[in-house]
């Protein structure tokens, strides 16, 4: 896997340089894991015998709404055009786990949290989790990652190809390619779900694009069909949106109507995670 750095790595290595130090301490994938580099006239030297010249450096802090990935001596932007949805998808950094931006929009919450932490919330408001989860939008596989811990398996849904390309690159994703609890499908999810055995998950993760980038996952019918594959005892959890804003509240209520139409039981209000859970 190559380094993958990004202005959070990078800004501290430049102020030790122009204090006068030549060795530091940093990390090589994203704040994961901690390196020694040596710091000398023409740039960063790691351990494994990559080399991040200053003037590169210097282009990593300017652009600080990508990471890059550095290979041998040269540094590329982690981002994709994908011809599937012509969609542009970067990864954006973080203190923490880095996000995709998806046309300009983070996948996760960033505001008053970070992306690991909200992928903590939404697991959290669906535990214990146990037997076979079903996460229908894979992103950069965080949820899936999460429930893999506890659960049986875990089958994730992406549509977009690039999407996984991006997930490719990030160390915080790494998980989602090596755990061999975690199944990988591509496609609609709403083309993929109908054709899975009903009652066969007992949780199920739904953290789909927003509402105008993604309506049919929002649908009665798409509801209907995670009914059907949530096995008697299952919860759902839905994420939709800050709630207090005049978006989220819209929206939860229409996505509460019509999860009770598509037959769940009971439907709670989770605000701590932006989404609701819906019991079977
Ligand atoms: C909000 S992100 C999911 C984030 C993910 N839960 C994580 O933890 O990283 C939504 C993802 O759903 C994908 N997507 C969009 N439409 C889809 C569809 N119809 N079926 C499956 N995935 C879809 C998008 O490409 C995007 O990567």
């Amino acid at each position: 896997m190559p380094i993958v750095l990004s202005h959070v790595q990078i800004e501290p290595l430049l102020r030790a340089r122009d204090a006068g130090d030549t060795s530091a301490t940093t990390s090589a994938d994203l704040g994961r894991t901690e390196t020694r580099v040596t710091l000398d006239d023409e740039g960063i030297l790691y351990p494994t015998g990559e080399r991040l010249r200053w003037e590169d450096a210097a282009r990593i802090v300017k652009n600080n709404s990508v990471c890059f990935t550095l290979s041998g001596d040269e540094i590329a932007e982690i981002r994709v055009f994908s011809q599937t949805t012509n969609w542009v998808r970067s990864l954006y950094p973080t203190q923490s786990a880095p996000t995709m931006l998806v046309s300009g929009v983070p996948m996760h919450r960033i505001k008053d949290t970070d992306p690991w932490r909200d992928t903590l919330a939404k697991v959290k408001t669906i535990a214990p989790i146990m037997g076979r989860v079903l996460d229908t939008a894979t992103g950069l596989g965080y949820t899936a990652i999460v429930a893999a811990e506890t659960a049986a398996e875990v089958v994730t849904i992406e549509l977009d190809p690039a999407g996984l390309e991006i997930a490719r690159a990030n160390p915080w994703s790494r998980d989602l390619f090596e755990r061999a609890n975690i199944q990988q499908l591509i496609g609609d999810a709403a083309e993929i779900i109908p054709t899975l055995d009903a009652a066969s998950f007992a949780r199920i993760v739904h953290d789909p694009p927003q509402l105008s980038l993604a309506g049919h996952l929002y649908s009665e019918e798409f509801y209907r069909e995670l009914r059907r594959v949530l096995a008697r005892g299952g919860r759902l959890f839905h994420y939709i949106g800050d709630p207090n804003s005049p978006f989220g509240s819209r929206t939860t209520s229409g996505v509460m109507r019509r999860l009770h139409n598509a037959g769940f039981a009971r439907v709670v209000r989770r605000p701590e995670a932006f989404g609701l859970v819906a019991y079977a």
